[in-house]
C-alpha cells in the first residue's frame, strides 16, 4: 500500500522533485523509499533506503529529466534495502515500482528462475520487472515496432498475466517514456503545461497538483505511454487505444503545520473543538437529502476500517435511539462475504478517513455492482471514495496526517448525530448536543484535565493489558479508546461489551489490571457500573469516565453529560489517554510501526 510517482520533463532536479512527491506519499507506507532516475547516457540510477524518508536528499543521483520514486509498506518480504522498490530486471535496463499485492506471484517465479532470471529481493514485485524483461527479449526478436511500442507491449502482457489488485510503475532505458498499469490500486496521471514538456503519474491526485490541476483518473484494465509530449492510454485486454478526458480540477489543498503542538495527533485532538463547531452548523439541505435517502431505502449499510468501522457501529446505536431506525453494520472488509441480500433499493454508506482504504473500496464496488446506492462519509476531496460514490458528504475535518486517526472519528459521530436529528425532524436538538459535547472537549483540552490524563498515563505506562468496556454508544467508544491505546502506545489494550465480560473475559482480570469503563448519564449507566464492579471484586484497578464520581473508581475522568453526544467527549479522553500513553513509551503517534496512513493493499 506505498505510494508510487513519477516524472518526465524539464523540472529542475527531478530526482529530487520526486523525492518530494513522495514524501506527500509517505502516509501510504513509509518502511522503506527508493527512487530510480536515467543519467545522461540512458542508465538507471538508483538509491534506496529503509525507514522514513526524513532528511534525506537524493543528490547523488542523475538529473536526466525523467524518475520514478516509491515509500513502501512491506508485504512480501522484509523491510530491508534489496526489497525496498524501485526493482531492476536481471539487465538492470528495466525498472518497476508497484503498489498491490501480486497473488501469483509464486506461479509466475518458478518459470522464470527456470530461464535464468537471477532474483535479488523476497518481493512479489519483482516478479513483475523479470516477466517484462523476459516478454519483451521475446518481442524484440521479430518486431517491426519501436522500441517503445514493444516496451508499451511488453507491460501490458506481462501485467495480464498478473493477478490481484495492483498498479505499476515502470522505466525502460532505452525508451524515454514510462508505462504504468493498474487493476484496483489507484493511479493518477497528471498533463504538465506544454513548455515544460512534463507529465506525471501517481497514487494520489494530491501529489500531482503543485504541478498540474489537468488530471485523468485511470480506470481498472488500462495501461498508458506517459512521455514529455504524449499520453496514450490502452485497453489492458487487446491493447486498442481509449479517447480518454483529462478533467481540470479545483480543488483546494491546505498544507496542516504542527505549529506549537509536539505532534499532529495532539493537534488534531485540539482540532476536533472546530471540526464539531462547523458539523454543528453544516448546511442542512445537504444532510436533508442524505437522510432522505436513508428514509427511503430497503436497508442501509454503514461499512468502514479500523477507526471508520467503530464509527459505523455507533452510527447503528445513533440511528436506532434518535431515529428508531435500523441501520446495519459491516467491517468494511468483510462486507465483501456477505452483501449477497444487496439490491437496487439498498443503500450502502462508505465511512473513511482517506478514501482510499482498498478493503472498502473494493466491497463498494461489488455493493455497485448489485446495483446499490452508494453513499461516502470521506474526509479527502477527490480521493477514490469521493469518485466512486452515487453521494458524497465531505466531513471537512482539515487534512488528518497522523497515523492515528482522531478528529475524523469524531466529525464521523457528529455527522451521523446530526443525520439521525434530520431524520428525526430535530435538527435543532441535534445542534443543541453536539454544542454541548464541544464544551466537553473544551473541559478534557484544560490543563488539569489533561495533567489528570499524564498521571494515569505515567502509571500506566508499564502495564502489559488494559481492558476498556461499555454499553450501548460507550461499547464502541471502548473498542475505539483501545484501538488508541494499542497502535500508538503498543501496549495491548482491549475494548469490550461490558456485558460479555462474565462470558469469559472476566478471567483476564487479575489484582491491579487497569479497568477502564466509560459510564454517560445513560440507560447503560449501571449495568457498566456493575461490570466494573465485577472487575474491581477480581482485583481490578478501575479508571471510570463519567459525569460523576463512584466509589469504586481507583481514579476518575470527569466529562460533562451532553446526552447521546457524550460519546464525542468520551472518545477524546480516550485519544488522549492513548496520546499520553504513546509520549511515556517514546512513540511517534504520528507514524507507529508497521502501520500507514491509508491501507491500500488488502
Ligand atoms: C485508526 O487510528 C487508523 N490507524 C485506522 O484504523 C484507520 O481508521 C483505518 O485504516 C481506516 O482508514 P480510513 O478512515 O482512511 O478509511
Ligand atoms: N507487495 C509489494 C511489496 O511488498 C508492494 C507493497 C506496497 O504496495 O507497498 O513490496
Amino acid at each position: 500500500m506505498c505510494g508510487i510517482f513519477g516524472y518526465i520533463g524539464k523540472g529542475k532536479n527531478v530526482p529530487q522533485l520526486v523525492l518530494a512527491g513522495l514524501k506527500s506519499l509517505e502516509y501510504r507506507g513509509y518502511d522503506s523509499w527508493g527512487i530510480a532516475s536515467l543519467d545522461k547516457q540512458g542508465r538507471i540510477r538508483i538509491k534506496k533506503k529503509t525507514g522514513k524518508i526524513g532528511e534525506n536528499n537524493v543528490e547523488t543521483l542523475p538529473d536526466n529529466g525523467m524518475a520514478l520514486g516509491h515509500t513502501r509498506w512491506a508485504t512480501h518480504g522484509g523491510v530491508t534495502v534489496a526489497n525496498a522498490h524501485p526493482h531492476l530486471d536481471c539487465s538492470g535496463k528495466i525498472t518497476v515500482i508497484h503498489n498491490g499485492i501480486i497473488e501469483n506471484y509464486l506461479e509466475l517465479k518458478k518459470p522464470l528462475i527456470k530461464k535464468g532470471h537471477i532474483f535479488r529481493s523476497e518481493t512479489d514485485t519483482e516478479v513483475a520487472v523479470h516477466l517484462i524483461e523476459d516478454i519483451l527479449a521475446d518481442h524484440k526478436k521479430n518486431s517491426v515496432k519501436t522500441v517503445k511500442e514493444d516496451f508499451a507491449e511488453s507491460v501490458r502482457l506481462a501485467f495480464k498475466k498478473m493477478s490481484g489488485l495492483n498498479a505499476i510503475i515502470v522505466m525502460e532505458a532505452g525508451s524515454q517514456v514510462f508505462v504504468a498499469a493498474k487493476n484496483g490500486s489507484p493511479l493518477t496521471i497528471g498533463r504538465g503545461t506544454v513548455q515544460n514538456e512534463e507529465n506525471l503519474l501517481a497514487s494520489d491526485a494530491h501529489a500531482i497538483l503543485p504541478f498540474t490541476r489537468d488530471l485523468y483518473f485511470m480506470e481498472d484494465d488500462e495501461v498508458v505511454t506517459v512521455g514529455r509530449k504524449e499520453i496514450t492510454v490502452r485497453k489492458l485486454a487487446d491493447g486498442t487505444k481509449k479517447q480518454i478526458k483529462f478533467q481540470q480540477v479545483n480543488w483546494q489543498i491546505r498544507e496542516e503545520v504542527k505549529g506549537k503542538f509536539t505532534h499532529f495527533m495532539l493537534k488534531e485532538i485540539y482540532d476536533q473543538i472546530k471540526v464539531l463547531q462547523s458539523v454543528a452548523s453544516a448546511d442542512k439541505v445537504e444532510l436533508s437529502k442524505l437522510a432522505a435517502l436513508i428514509a427511503k431505502s430497503y436497508g442501509t449499510y454503514m461499512i468502514g476500517c479500523g477507526t471508520a468501522a467503530y464509527a459505523c457501529l455507533a452510527g447503528t446505536y445513533i440511528f436506532s435511539k434518535i431515529a428508531k431506525k435500523h441501520v446495519n453494520f459491516s467491517i468494511a472488509s468483510e462486507f465483501g462475504y456477505l452483501l449477497d441480500f444487496l439490491t437496487k433499493q439498498s443503500l450502502v454508506i462508505g465511512l473513511s478517513q482517506s478514501g482510499e482504504t482498498i478493503d472498502l473500496l473494493d466491497s463498494l464496488k461489488k455493493a455497485k455492482e448489485k446495483g446499490a446506492t452508494i453513499v461516502a462519509l470521506v474526509n479527502v476531496l477527490g480521493s477514490s471514495l469521493y469518485r466512486l460514490s452515487d453521494h458524497k458528504l465531505l466531513l471537512q475535518a482539515g487534512s488528518e496526517k497522523a497515523v492515528v486517526s482522531t478528529k475524523a472519528f469524531t466529525a464521523k459521530l457528529a455527522y451521523l448525530m446530526m443525520l439521525a436529528y434530520i431524520l428525526a425532524g430535530k435538527a435543532e436538538l441535534g445542534k443543541n448536543y453536539l454544542l454541548k459535547a464541544v464544551q466537553a472537549v473544551e473541559a478534557i483540552l484544560k490543563s488539569d484535565f489533561q495533567q489528570k490524563i499524564i498521571n494515569l498515563a505515567q502509571k500506566l505506562a508499564s502495564r502489559q493489558h488494559i481492558y476498556l468496556i461499555g454499553r450501548g454508544i460507550s461499547y464502541p467508544i471502548a473498542l475505539e479508546s483501545a484501538l488508541k491505546i494499542k497502535e500508538a502506545s503498543y501496549i495491548h489494550a482491549e475494548g469490550f461489551a461490558g456485558g460479555e465480560l462474565k462470558h469469559g473475559v472476566i478471567a483476564l482480570i487479575e489484582k491491579n489490571t487497569p479497568c477502564i469503563g466509560f459510564l454517560p448519564n445513560d440507560e447503560s449507566y449501571n449495568d457498566t457500573l456493575s461490570g466494573l464492579m465485577e472487575m474491581k471484586s477480581r482485583g481490578g484497578m478501575i479508571i471510570g469516565v463519567s459525569f460523576r464520581h463512584h466509589e469504586i473508581f481507583d481514579e476518575y475522568l470527569p466529562v460533562s453529560d451532553c446526552g447521546i453526544a457524550s460519546a464525542i467527549p468520551n472518545a477524546v479522553a480516550g485519544q488522549l489517554l492513548g496520546y499520553y500513553l504513546t509520549v511515556q513509551k517514546g512513540v511517534d503517534p504520528d507514524k507507529p510501526r508497521n502501520l500507514a496512513k491509508s491501507v491500500t493493499v488488502k
